[in-house]
């Protein structure tokens, strides 16, 4: 009997030797991440759930796995494979489960949308997503995790904006291919040793091409009628178009006046600034049109500065284009220096960078419109990171060294659905406040966009990821500052960013503390509850107030009329919520667009409710924050 049972046991540990055993459960995590893309037939026929993605016999399709005694998988090759999804779908957190993987190509198929969150990868040596439809701007630190990388490959995309800053922080990085796409602005310093191949054609990148870039070939930039310097053999100070200007000399003037223009601006904005805005309105729906675009472009700035230098003496590793360098490392000896200047920019949080005003001053402007506190503009700075600048007017409640303590407290908070502040410019009349800019923009904008961009994309999951996004944030907020009448105080979904991901991240918070009383009327959303309006009392259930109206726009879609002054217009939500509950027609309420042929009705009238709870106009009866993000958990998909 006993040698019957030693018998089983060798057996079974024999097995475990033979048998692939990390791989097990692997399975299910490809499984997951092929639910996130389109319709992903080629895959269907090898890709069985119960079969063991490495086995030598059956393979599935475009895995590979590790050469080990314990396989696993360690490379996922989907190339033209007809695939397709949406960047920001792609379920990174199953990918992530697949400890041994390396490498991933999706080369030539048709994946759309933003980047996908590969970067959640930390360990990626190779991605290859060449030859798809990825469109928009790349996060500025988007690489900084992903120091393993050495191949990237994102060629014959749409990718816009800047290069990313944080790919010339890549130390492992070998191969970068960037060509034919619509990158713009400079190109970056690539210093790092290991990179030996780069092509950056065919795209609309700007400027002097940077000496420190001479190591690599001249057709690595082909295809940018916008660059110059010795490595193209093309002289900066005059500047021709290939084709169709007849004038050089006119475009010049034209830079000039352009240049004057924004100078003009920003001088406006960061030091007069004693117009006051006349139309200032909170957030009317008009004002989401009301974007003024002003670009300077980098190469003009860079040409007066190479036209009034002589040539370059060397400058002993490229230190003489202090500019041109994206390099943080320069702008930060330059910013934290100028930071204990008064005039200057107090940086807060380096997360991005050390930038000082002079770097603001040189930045392209673009107003992104006035709200109930001052003025927006987005500039882009020399080290490439994109921000806003949010002029406030007064804020003269504490005095200066207590302004800038509260400021830096609230730049000290670090929460995934969390915006801090990066920086801010302290003068008695105004102060400025610096913030990243986030390229989707705001849930606002989002859901009442005119070209309803991302409406029909805010589906149901995403409407509830954001919810829920919110709610977390609040909750830290309200754990945070415990002690604040309002620990937020002005929720709104203009105040609502959404990252690549769909990611909430809450801005403008706890500001209360710093804004005169009159002002905060005017300004902050938290004095639209109804407590406020009828008995001046304020608590943190306002807050509460605020995210139930965030809750009933996100779930009827509808532009709430409490966030305009005079209630013209948009849809009193809460009143039309209240009503058509009490009548049992709760799923008229619900957005069209989640609502067709879906069967989370139940799940989104719950998640209505909460709404009509959070917005119950008499405060004592109104649930409690802790309570209100304890019932948005319990709603499901
Ligand atoms: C993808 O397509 C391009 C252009 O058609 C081709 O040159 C390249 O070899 C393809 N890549 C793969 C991995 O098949
Ligand atoms: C709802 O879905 C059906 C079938 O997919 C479609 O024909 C109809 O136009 C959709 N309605 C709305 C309001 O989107």
């Amino acid at each position: 009997m006993a040698a019957v049972r030693l018998l089983l046991l060798l057996l079974f540990i024999f097995s475990l030797l033979t048998t692939p055993s990390l791989s097990i459960g692997e399975d299910i995590h490809l499984l997951e991440f092929k639910e996130s893309l389109k319709d992903p037939i080629s895959l269907d026929s090898t890709w069985i759930k119960d079969t063991n993605p490495c086995d030598p016999k059956k393979p599935w399709e475009g895995v590979d796995c590790s050469d080990t005694a314990f396989k696993s998988v360690s490379a996922l090759l989907l190339m033209n494979l007809g695939l397709s999804g949406d960047g920001g779908d792609l379920d990174m957190d199953a990918l992530g489960n697949l400890e041994s993987l390396r490498i991933i190509s999706l080369e030539n198929n048709t994946f759309s949308g933003v980047l996908p969150e590969f970067n959640r990868l930390g360990s990626l040596k190779s991605l290859f997503l060449s030859g798809n439809q990825f469109s928009g701007e790349i996060p500025q630190d988007f690489f900084d995790k992903m120091g393993s990388l050495k191949k990237l490959h994102l060629s014959r995309n749409k990718f816009s904006g800047t290069i990313p800053g944080s790919l010339t922080r890549l130390d492992n990085l070998m191969e970068l291919f960037l060509q034919q796409n619509e990158f713009s602005g400079p190109v970056p310093v690539f210093g790092q040793k290991s990179l030996q191949t780069i092509d950056l054609s065919g795209n609309k990148l700007q400027g002097e091409i940077p000496e420190g870039m001479s190591r690599f070939p001249a057709k690595a930039f082909d295809g940018n009628p916008d660059l110059c310097g010795t490595v193209v053999s093309k002289d900066c100070v005059a500047p021709e178009k290939n084709a169709g200007q007849p004038d050089g000399s006119g475009s010049v003037t034209k830079w000039v006046i352009l240049a004057v223009v924004v100078g003009v601006l920003l001088v406006t904005i960061l030091f007069k600034a004693k117009k006051e805005d006349e139309n200032f309105r909170v957030l009317g729906k008009e004002n989401l049109d009301e974007v003024v675009q002003v670009h300077m472009p980098t190469s003009s700035s860079s040409n007066k500065r190479s036209g009034s230098s002589t040539r370059r003496g060397g400058g002993g590793g490229g230190g003489g284009g202090g500019y041109n360098e994206p390099g943080s490392q320069s702008s930060s000896r330059r910013g934290s220096g100028g930071g204990k200047s008064n005039n200057d920019l107090v940086v807060i949080n380096e997360e991005k960078g050390v930038f000082g005003l002079p770097d603001l001053m040189k930045a392209a402007a673009e107003v992104l419109g006035s709200g109930g506190m001052g003025s927006a503009y987005k500039a882009i700075m020399a080290n490439g990171v994109s921000v806003v600048v949010k002029r406030m007017r007064d804020m003269n409640k504490l005095n200066k060294d207590a302004f800038e303590a509260e400021i830096r407290r609230l730049g000290r908070i670090r929460h995934r659905n969390i915006l801090p502040p990066l920086a801010y410019h302290y003068r008695k009349e105004e102060k400025l406040l610096i913030t990243e800019f986030i390229p989707k923009g705001s849930l606002l904008f989002l859901l009442h966009g005119d070209r309803g961009i991302g409406h029909a994309e805010l589906n149901w999951p995403t409407r509830l990821k954001i919810i829920k996004g919110v709610a977390r944030g609040m909750g830290f907020l309200h754990t945070e500052f415990a002690n604040y009448e309002l620990p937020h105080g002005n929720l709104k979904s203009s105040n609502i960013l959404l990252s690549q991901n769909y990611e909430p991240l809450l801005t403008d918070y706890a500001l209360y503390s710093l804004i005169s009383n009159t002002q905060s009327i005017q300004a902050l959303f938290a004095y639209k509850s109804p407590e406020a309006v009828l008995f001046q009392q304020l608590s943190p259930k306002s807050d509460v107030y605020c995210l139930g109206i965030v809750v009933l726009e996100i779930m009827t879609g509808k532009f709430p009329s409490q966030y305009l002054n005079n209630q013209k217009g948009g849809t009193d939500v809460v009143q039309w919520a209240g009503q058509a509950i009490s009548e049992g027609r709760v799923s008229e309420l619900i957005d069209p667009e989640i609502v067709n042929g879906s069967d989370s009705l139940e799940q989104m009238e719950k998640m209505l409710y909460i709404g009509t709870e959070c917005t119950e106009s008499d405060h004592e009866k109104r649930i409690e924050m802790r309570e209100a993000i304890r019932h948005i958990e319990e709603v499901h998909v």
